[in-house]
This record gives structure tokens, sequence and C-alpha cells, in this order.
């Protein structure tokens, strides 16, 4: 007979195994989002596990977290998983699981965004392609044969995520799972199936039986028991959620914005990501997401389009190489430590708000605080102006200066301890240097064997132009458009030859010669130009090329790529001619030949037909290779593309994406680039522009653990015609550091990567003017700045001075004089 103790260890056991002790429970209720039944305000962040490599994601969770975060966010990315119907691909930097425990080992939550529609400027929105080809198939919609799909995917993703016990309830990171995405901003057009398909969404959510929340962004109506969140550059007093009980979250706090092919750079203000950041916890917020925290790099064909580039640095607070983006990785770690400080009382919920004066709002949250650095209130001081500075007197409570479009933290409600436009944190300037003294590459090269389809050889025939992307699945960015033309007497001397194409780039030949390219930023364009024919047959060859398939908007799966329909014609210079090859007989062939015999890797094409011979400047459809040594140290590696067209560029057989540096910036019309942006206002995808003029994407990150010690191998396709020779290896380091700090604050300085601090260019205590890298001193100044900075920095990675009269001496200011200290160190 066993004894009780027995009995009390098998119901333990029991017990145990039904709810393991390491388990987190998550629930919500009463707009709070509780783990293991505490409330709890959490900050979260983007880093998209395939546009960076294993190698990176240490780093970039680890300084996620230093930042302050609590949680990693990452979309899945349906069509790399499943680039073939059930062919899966889970390795390198596919490898979600291994992503999640990065994460979980760092101590840090996950929230997963399944969709599997993603968005995301990821090619085709992360659907695969060859969906699009199954019969009967509707994406996004009440439709069999797209659900089916959908609901395959979702479950063999949770199925992965349960095995491998990563689900909270589990012991696992995951606290919040994501279906569909944003589908509320565009479902009008789908009508009442759209109703049905997003009722149906919920259901299969639910029937995954995950034990954590769902969430569906951008949808008002999101079916019960779906959370409703937001996504955009705000998200404070005019969202609610869609039931009482859920929290107010934020999926999508876009911290930058992506570039386009033809676009300038998206800059936002750290002080207006800190703003909108303390107005959503102002307005009652309790989880926020910075979309993107690290951007990192479209690679192979993986962006998403129109005309969307390989960077995806999103001006995240990591760079796209995973360096700190400073100032605005500081300021907000800053504030993330005061929010968290003030976390007990914040999700107490206890909250009053006072309009002051019109857009001058005080919110006074109180509550009991356990332990906490904060007393028992905190209040939020917001100026929603958008260029009228206030100043707010709180009578006992004291006297605030508010800059306009920012928000003041008063701990205690007394005592200012944080506001959005004031930065102290150091602005790093990074600059791209040339590696190793740079010896210059030596190339080699080959030609695109071209011979069949310039002689109008494919693998298929039709009767029509073909759309592109179900013709070749996607299989590869080009595809070939053959036909022939019998001259007759009818037709006139001279003729143009024109193509309508709804593809990103046309290079066409007649007759085996090249007579032109021509693409657009914009998206598809008429190809045209005049062509000599012969009597009797004459060639055509076509060669359509996408860079990227569209991944926004109501149906944007139909939206067409290619040649298709056309038409293409022959028009007379009288313009009384023209004959329509529309519906010819088309040869197709999918592909280059060069990809489909691997030029792009050493290790599995064939060595011996590189030539080093003539090698060719500015020869279009050209393959180039070069040997090299990886540069020292451990700084990022970047290529400078610049005096290369158009192609794509791989690393030992490791894909870099595709490279368009003659794709020149330039602001939408009616706008124009900046170095200075007035952050104030609400912003916009078209506001703070910057690099006008230049390329849209002059250098290309080769990530470290793509090289190796020994000789490396740099491969390139150039499409339109470069010169290989120019191109250097560099790598990005912190050049200057700059601080600003008023006194009775701490200034900090540091060079990133393991870099010190070689000299101090400029350091003034008193009333300095200009900003980092034109820096003059003011009308006041204490003498002994600079060698207090030199003693305290020079030679150190990091230093810290406290900015005080103590410190540095006299500054001879006057009274009214707020004294600063401001310093420009060289790395
Ligand atoms: C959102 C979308 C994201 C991303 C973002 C812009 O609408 O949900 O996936 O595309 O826009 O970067």
């Amino acid at each position: 007979m066993g004894s009780w103790i027995d009995m009390l260890l098998v119901l333990g056991l029991t017990l145990l195994s039904l709810s393991p002790s390491w388990a987190t429970d998550v629930s919500y209720d009463k707009g709070q989002f509780l783990i293991n039944g505490q409330p709890r305000i959490l900050l979260s962040g983007s880093i998209h596990y395939p546009r960076s490599t294993v190698e990176m994601w240490p780093d970039l969770i680890q300084k996620a977290k230093e930042g302050g975060l609590d949680a990693i966010e990452t979309y899945v990315f349906w069509n790399a998983h499943e680039p073939r119907r059930r062919e899966y691909n889970f390795k390198g930097n596919l490898d979600l699981i291994s992503f999640l425990k990065t994460v979980q080992q760092a101590g840090l939550y996950a929230i997963l965004r399944i969709g599997p529609y993603a968005c995301a400027e990821w090619n085709y929105g992360g659907f695969p392609v060859w969906m699009h080809n199954l019969p009967g198939v509707k994406f996004r919609t009440d439709n069999q044969v797209f659900k089916d799909e959908m609901q395959t995917f979702t479950t063999l993703i949770v199925d992965m995520i349960k095995k491998e016990k990563l689900l909270a309830p589990q012991g696992g990171p995951i606290i919040l799972l994501q279906i569909e995405n944003e589908y509320g901003n565009i479902m009008e057009p789908y009508k009442e199936e759209g109703q049905r398909y997003i009722q149906w969404c919920a259901k299969l959510a639910e029937s995954q039986n995950t034990g954590i929340p769902w969430v569906m962004c951008q949808q008002d109506n999101a079916p019960q028991s779906m959370i409703n969140t937001c996504n955009g550059f705000y998200c404070d007093f005019s969202f609610k959620p869609n039931n009482p009980k859920s929290p107010k979250m934020w999926t999508e706090n876009w911290t930058g914005w992506f570039i386009g092919w033809g676009l300038p750079f998206h800059y936002r203000a750290a002080e207006d990501v800190a703003y909108a950041v303390a107005r959503f916890f102002q307005s009652g917020g309790v989880l926020q997401n910075y979309y993107m925290y690290h951007g990192g790099t479209n690679f192979g064909r993986s962006s998403g389009g129109p005309y969307i580039t390989t960077s995806y640095d999103y001006d995240a607070p990591l760079d796209e190489y995973g360096l700190l983006n400073q100032p605005k990785w500081g300021h907000l770690k800053r504030l993330h430590e005061i929010i968290k400080s003030a976390e007990k009382i914040l999700v107490q919920k206890s909250v009053t708000h006072k309009d002051i004066e019109s857009n001058v709002v005080l919110s006074t949250f109180t509550g009991n605080s356990t332990g906490n650095s904060t007393g028992n209130s905190v209040c939020f001081l917001s100026n929603a102006n958008n260029n009228k500075d206030v100043n707010v007197d709180l009578q006992n409570n004291g006297k605030y200066f508010l800059p306009a479009w920012s928000l003041s933290i008063l701990v205690d409600c007394n005592k200012e301890i944080y506001n959005t436009a004031k930065v102290s944190t150091q602005i790093s300037m990074k600059t791209k240097k040339p590696s190793n003294g740079d010896t210059e590459l030596n190339w080699v090269w080959r030609a695109e064997p071209m011979k069949d389809t310039l002689n109008g050889q494919g693998s298929s025939t039709a009767k029509q132009l073909l759309e592109q992307k179900a013709t070749t699945a996607d299989a590869s960015d080009y595809l070939w458009y053959m036909t022939r033309v019998n001259v007759d007497a009818t037709f006139p001397k001279n003729t143009t030859l024109r193509v309508n194409t709804t593809g990103s780039v046309l290079h066409a030949y007649v007759n085996k010669k090249r007579i032109g390219s021509d693409w657009r930023s914009g998206g598809g364009f008429v190809f045209e130009k005049p062509v000599i024919l012969k009597k009797g047959v004459n060639l055509i060859s076509l060669l359509s090329v996408t860079v990227g398939l569209t991944n926004y908007g109501s149906f944007f799966d139909l939206v067409p790529f290619g040649i298709v329909g056309g038409p293409v014609q022959l028009i007379g210079s009288t313009g009384n001619f023209n004959k329509d090859l529309s519906s010819n007989e088309w040869s197709y062939k999918i592909g280059l030949n060069g990809e489909n015999q691997h030029f792009y890797d050493d290790k599995l094409s064939r060595k011996n037909q590189w030539a080093s011979e003539g090698l060719p400047i500015n020869r279009p459809m050209t393959w180039y290779k070069t040997t090299f040594k990886a540069p020292l140290g451990k700084n990022p590696v970047v290529i400078d593309m610049q005096s290369m067209s158009k192609g794509h560029a791989w690393v030992n057989g490791h894909s870099l994406g595709r490279f368009w540096p003659t794709m020149i910036a330039q602001a939408p019309k009616g706008y124009s680039c900046s170095d200075t942006c007035d952050y104030r206002g609400n912003y916009d995808d078209h506001k703070c522009f910057s690099n006008c003029g230049n390329p849209s994407q002059r250098w290309y990150h080769v990530p470290r653990s793509f090289l190796n010690d020994g000789d490396n191998i740099l491969i390139l396709f150039e499409e339109i015609g470069g010169n290989p020779i120019k191109i250097s290896f560099q790598t990005v380091t912190t050049e200057k550091a700059c601080g600003n700090a008023y006194e009775g604050s701490t200034l900090e300085l540091s060079c990133q990567g393991g870099q010190t601090i070689s000299a101090i260019e400029f350091a003034s205590f008193g009333d300095p003017q200009g900003k980092c890298g034109s820096f003059k001193k003011g009308s006041c100044d204490a003498t002994n700045t600079l060698s207090v900075l030199e003693k305290s920095c020079v030679g150190k990675e990091s230093c810290s001075v406290n900015v005080l009269e103590a410190t540095f001496g006299s500054s001879s200011c006057s009274i009214n004089t707020p004294k600063r200290l401001a310093v420009q160190a060289a790395c």
C-alpha cells in the first residue's frame, strides 16, 4: 500500500506535468496585459530573422535587451519556408526555432506574427508564388483553396513551436501571436467574402489551442477573442481596442521608413519616436513594438515591391549592420528605463487627464508602487502643438518648460526626469573606410551565354504574352520572351519596336543584337527604340526583369508583371504602319543560363571558363569574379558598388541581394532633401528626406559570417554595364561621438566595436553653438573643459563625466544662461 507521501508525490507530479512550474500564464483583463496574473507594461522590437544572419542574432538581441526591450517580435516568412509546395526550408537564417530559442536564452519574450500574410516589404508579402498558380485560388478571402493552404502552414508553424515548447504556457518565450496582418485596411473590396474570411481566421487561430492571446492588427471589427491592435507612426488617444477587456497594444511603431530604388532615405528623429512612445503610454497603452528595431538586409531576392531596395535599414535603433543608431537607440533606452520605473503605477490604470491649455494635457497616474524608484504618482505632461513651446505652471508641483511636440515625464508629478525633445544621448557619426589599405582587386569575367535565347530558343511556347510571375513561379527575376517576324514588302524602311510592359526593366535584342534597355522606378513603362529589320525572318528576344513582387494592397497578389498582354508592336515612322506582335507565337525561357549553371557559386560551377584577358567595362549581361581577403578587424563590411549599374552580388555563394546604384535618389514631386528636418508635427513617409542626388543604395552589406580567413570570392552579375575595377571593400566605423548635456546631468560617450576615443576635438561648457561636426564656442566657456575631457576619455572605449561647474571651473556665463557641455570626440 502506498504511503500518503507517495500519493502526494504522484499528485504533485501530475500537476507539474499539466502545468509545469516554469510555465508562464498569459492573459488579459480590464485593459491590462497579465503575465502570471501581474499586469505589465511591455516594450518590444521587430527583428526579422531572415534579414540578418544566425551569427548576428545574439548580438542584435543583446543590444535590444540593453536598449530596454522585454520582447522581440518577428513575422514568419512563408515563401522563404515553403519555396515549393510542401518542400520546407528552416535552415540557416530561416531557422525560426533557433531564433526563438536565442530570444529565450537572452531572457526575453517573443511575439510571433504568423500571418501568414506578412506585407513587410517582403517579396509578394510573404506568400509563395506557387500558390498563385493553384487552380481556383483567391488570396485573403473566403476561398477554400487559399484557406486550406493558410491552415496547413499556420498549423505547421504552431505545431513546430509547440513541439519545441516555445509557447509561454509551456515555459517558452512566446507571449502573443498574430493571425493575418492589417486586413482591416484593405478589406472593403473583398465585400462579404472578406467578412467571412476574417471570422474564419479567428476560428483558425482559436483552434490552435495555444493558451495565449492572438492579435489582429488594424482590424476594428476583429472577432472576439482576437485583439485589435494599432500600427502607424502614432497610436495615442484616438485608438481604442475592440473590447473594454482588451489591452491597448501597438504592434508597429514605425521607427523610420523603407527605401525604394530611385527614392531618398527617410529619417525619423529620435525626439519624434520618443514622443510617440510616451504619448502611447500617456493614453493608456500597455504594449508597444518598434517596427523595426533592427531592419537589416533583403538578401537574395527577398525584397518586396514595387522597387524596394536591398537595404532595409529603416532608420531603426540598430542600423542595417547591427550598430547602435545614436542618438535614437540611447534616447529610447532612457525612456524605457523611466517607463519601467513607473510600471507598477501605470498598470493600475488609475489616471486623470486634465487640459492645461489647447493641446497641452497633464495625465496623472496614481497607485501604490512597491519598491519602485518612483513614488505613488507619475505625470505625463504633453504638448501636442506643432510649433508652440509652452511654460506650464503646476504651482506647488513646479514650473515646466515644454517644447512644442514633446512630452515630459514627472516623477511624483513634481520633478521632470525626461523630456522627449531634450536628447542627452550621444550622436554617433559613422563613416565607411577602404579596408586593408586596399590592394586592387583582380577581376576575371565571362559573358552570360545567350546563344539559345538570341536565336529564339526557349523551353515552352504560347500564342500570347504571358504574365511573368505565373510563368516563372518566381524562380528567377528573368523571363525571356522571344518571337520571329517575317518582314515583307509591306514593311516600311524605318520601324520602331514598342513594348508595353509592367516589368521593372526590359532588355531588347533584335537579330541577336542588343538594341537597348529601359526601366522606371515607378513601375510599368513603354519601351521604344528604332530598329533595322532585314527582309525575311527577324528574331526579337526580350528579357523582362522583376525586382521584387508587390507586397501590399487589396488584391496585390494579382498585380501583373512582365510583358503580359503587351502590346508589343512594330510601328512605322509615318504612323500608318502598326504590326501588333502580341498574339504571335512566343517562346519562353525562365531565368538566365548563368543562374541555371550556378555561375554565382564557385563551388557549383565550372571554374575554368572565366577569362582574365580583355576585362570588359560597361558591358551588359556580364559575370565578374574576384578573390579578396576579408578586411581586418570586427567592423561591419560593405562593398561600394557605385561604379556598377544593376545586378546581383554573391560572396562565397551567399547572396548579398540585388544592387542598383544607378537608381539615383530623388525626392517625390513637391518635396526635397535636407540634413535638418523639423520633426515637430505629425511625421509621415514624406517628411525628412536625405541623400538626394546619390544612389538610393551605394553600399551592400557583407555579413562577417559570409567571410573566411583565407581567400574569399565575390561574384557579380551585371545586367546593364559597369566598371568592376572601381569596386572596393570598406568597413563601417564610428568616426565621431558627440555629446550634449545640461548642467547637473552626466555625459556618456563611447565609440563602438571596441574602438577607443583617440582625441577630443571640441569641448565647451557654457553656451556652445552649432551641432556635431561643426560645434563652436558661445559667449561663455569654462577654461578647463577640454583638459578634463581629455583626461577622462582619451584612450578609453567609453567615459562618463558629471556636468558640473566644479568639474570644469567657472564658465563666466550669466546666471540666466542654462549651462551645457558639448563635446566632439574622435574615435
Ligand atoms: C505595415 C505592414 C508592415 C510594413 C509596414 C511598412 O502596413 O504591416 O508589414 O509593411 O507597413 O514598413
